[in-house]
């Protein structure tokens, strides 16, 4: 019997931009708890279809990010579907006009910041053009700058408690991808005395990454022998067969949307490995933004509150440990009683 299915959330509003021709869905998952916010991702997808179904995804993870990380903000997602071949440079700032329109013409209720594919200089002319609803401007120019530290910091903590009540010292950890937000995690690991393993698709990296003292493979993490994987790419890693093959013991990293599905979450449990899940791992980056920004954090307080993602981590993972739920179901009841 074929049920149909409902729209969670409370606005998808998906334009073609005028100046630009592409795709761009924005999507507010929940506004229950304050206004939403969630990033601006700009990226090929292989098809605008494919592009509305990730604004709708992400925006519901963002929703439950911000409910576990305790902010007074709800989940929304900006998604910039382009073609296959991308965009011609000289279509870009179009392309960011066409994305701040659509982003102003929701009056606040959604407030964007950096995702894959923008940047804190994208988020300075869509603060500009949209009448101030993005995170994240360059520090010179009034904003909280790139969240990428305190992502990272986050992750480290979340890590951290996962590990715990040993130290990251001598332990093999693998980070797939290293963006900004993945090479300030090895960099911060191996000074804390693990050995990093990195992949990323891009191989001109790779000297960057030995520079740090990471070695660098094209083998695929997922399966390798590992005491922590750091997924730190675009999300999708886990699929029910990558899971039910990974060598890891804990699994915590800044991408969003690791799991394709509720079920790899199971195989995950079934087979003991820790999955801190992407929504409590990641949260740094908004924790920052916002309480900078809009709720008159110092930088300290933020990073006491960023700190704190490793206490949610614990909480997290003994939740589903006592009740032998997955640590997906965990955060999600978590959420519910925050
Ligand atoms: N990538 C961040 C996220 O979606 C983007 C963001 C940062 C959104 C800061 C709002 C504020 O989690």
């Amino acid at each position: 019997m074929s049920r149909t299915e409902s729209f969670s959330g409370e606005v998808l509003r998906v334009v073609r931009g005028d100046r630009s021709g592409v795709a761009i869905a924005v999507a507010i998952h929940s506004t229950a708890r304050g206004p939403a916010i969630g990033g601006c991702r700009i990226k090929a997808y292989p098809s605008w279809r494919a592009g509305v179904d990730d604004a709708l995804r992400l925006s519901a993870a963002m929703t439950t990010k911000c409910a576990l990380a305790g902010l007074p903000y709800g989940g929304g997602k900006t998604v910039a579907a382009l073609p296959a071949e991308g965009i011609d440079p000289a279509r870009r700032p179009g392309l960011i006009a066409d994305i701040a329109e659509a982003i102003a013409a929701l009056g606040g209720r959604y407030r964007t910041g950096p995702d894959i594919g923008s940047t804190s200089e994208d988020m300075a002319d869509i603060h500009r053009l949209a009448h101030g609803w993005a995170f994240c401007r360059p520090e010179n120019q009034g904003g909280s700058g790139t969240s990428s530290a305190a992502t990272a910091r986050g992750v480290l903590a979340a890590l951290q408690a996962g590990v715990a009540p040993g130290p990251v010292a001598g332990l093999r950890v693998g980070v797939i991808g290293f963006g900004s937000v993945g090479r300030l995690i090895c960099e911060a690991l191996i000074e804390r005395g693990a050995e990093v393993v990195v992949t990323d698709v891009e191989d001109g990296l790779r000297p960057v990454a030995e520079r740090l003292g990471a070695s660098w493979t094209t083998a695929d993490l997922v399966r390798e022998p590992l005491d922590v994987l750091v997924p730190a790419a675009t999300g999708g890693l886990l699929t029910v067969e990558s899971a039910a093959a990974c060598g890891a013991s804990l699994i915590v990293g800044p991408a969003n949307n690791q799991i394709v599905a509720e079920e790899v979450a199971t195989v995950l449990r079934d087979r003991g490995i820790a999955w801190i899940p992407d929504v409590v791992a990641s949260a740094g980056g908004i924790i920052h933004a916002v309480g900078r920004e809009e709720l008159g954090m110092s930088e300290q307080t933020a990073n006491a509150k960023i700190d704190a993602i490793g206490d949610t981590a614990n909480s997290v993972l003994s939740l589903a440990r006592e009740r032998g739920l997955t640590t997906a179901r965990a955060a999600r009841e978590l959420a519910a009683l925050v």
